[in-house]
């Protein structure tokens, strides 16, 4: 008898008991016919164990008694239950247990929420309407008619029924307006669409608008809403500069500039050495506008702003490409949001 012998009773033994499963009775029949005192398999093998040469008996007896040794755990644990009935399946309850992988906040997600904070602390309220618009919101009652040189800068998605995807966050302004009572002060952001795709361009983004309308809503609070709002998200010290500019639902119209945050306005190549960056449009509600959702011009009167909020993601996080923002890189997702922001 030697150990290979040894090892080839020890399988047999393991198919026995597996094939015994959970079931005392089979269990019992395993255990007499391996470990019976009388006539056991294992007592025949410690009879042959006198029979053997001096020299050989040592090995022999230490692997003989492993084989008892295992033989008696087994069936010990198959006894109580607990043991496996068939190894595959053994769970080892005392591992150290594998941890759910926690996803992470998206950069926009984190950066949305954020100012959406920033306003609801100022009085305003979260709004949002739908991506599949139809042209009166979208672009009409904008004051952007058909064949306005407006609508060529804006690339439409255009979908059967007259209906597009929206260009803008704007579109909500309308509904806003046509719907709620006034004085309204709203955050509206959401997912636009433009047919554009290159470094800094992507044929989905997002946007957050904002619209406030009352009674002697000037020109100056929009400046001092955006100010605040800017100090508040980035730096304090940023310098907030407007610029004549046009768009058809507000007049008089400004791009919003701010301090270069990685130069700190010396000039660099993130702001084409100028110092500003420009991060929003804003202007007073064109009077058209309001009169197009039936408010009395004479009486109200409002301010509206348009970020790009992936565009201040990476202005916020330093980084290189829009389009890592929409990569789905989990090595990239996975530097954002902690699991308590979830
Ligand atoms: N809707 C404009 C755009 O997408 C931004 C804007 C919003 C400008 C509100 C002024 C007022 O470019």
């Amino acid at each position: 008898m030697t150990a290979p012998q040894l090892q080839a009773v020890r399988a047999e033994f393991d198919a026995e008991l597996a094939a015994a499963g959970r079931d005392p009775a089979r269990v019992e029949e395993v255990r007499i016919r391996f470990a019976g005192r009388r006539s056991g398999v294992l007592r025949e093998l410690e009879e042959r164990l006198k029979g053997l040469p001096r020299e050989e008996k040592p090995a022999y007896g230490k692997a003989l008694n492993e084989l008892k040794q295992y033989i008696s755990e087994r069936l010990e644990q198959a006894r109580r239950g607990v043991g496996p009935a068939r190894e595959e399946i053994f769970l080892d309850v005392t591992l150290p247990g594998r941890a759910p992988r926690l996803g992470s906040v998206h950069p926009v997600t984190l950066v949305r929420r954020e100012i959406e904070e920033i306003f609801l602390r100022m009085g305003y309220s979260v709004a949002d309407g739908p991506e599949v618009e139809d042209d009166w919101h979208n672009f009409e009652a904008l004051n952007i008619p058909p064949f306005h040189p407006a609508r060529d800068t804006q690339d439409t998605f255009y979908l059967p029924g007259g209906l597009l995807l929206r260009t803008h966050t704007s579109p909500v302004q309308i509904r806003a307006m046509e719907t709620m009572e006034l004085p309204l002060r709203l955050i509206i952001p959401g997912r636009v669409y433009r047919r554009d795709s290159d470094l800094r361009h992507s044929p989905m983004f997002h946007q957050v608008e904002g619209l406030v309308v009352g009674e002697g809503i000037t020109f100056a609070h929009l400046r001092a809403t955006l100010e605040a709002f800017v100090h508040v998200l980035f730096d304090p010290a940023l310098k907030v500069r407007l610029r004549p500019s046009f768009f058809p639902f507000t007049e008089p119209s400004a791009e919003v500039d701010i301090t270069c945050i990685l130069c700190r306005g010396q000039g660099c190549a993130m702001c084409s050495g100028s110092g500003w960056i420009e991060i929003l449009g804003a202007g007073m509600v064109d009077p058209r506008v309001l009169r197009a959702c039936r408010i009395d011009p004479q009486r109200y009167s409002g301010f509206a702003f348009g970020c790009g909020l992936d565009r201040v993601a990476l202005l916020k996080y330093g980084l290189p490409d829009l389009r890592l923002l929409f990569s789905g890189d989990e090595r990239f997702l996975r530097q954002f949001g902690s699991e308590g922001a979830l």
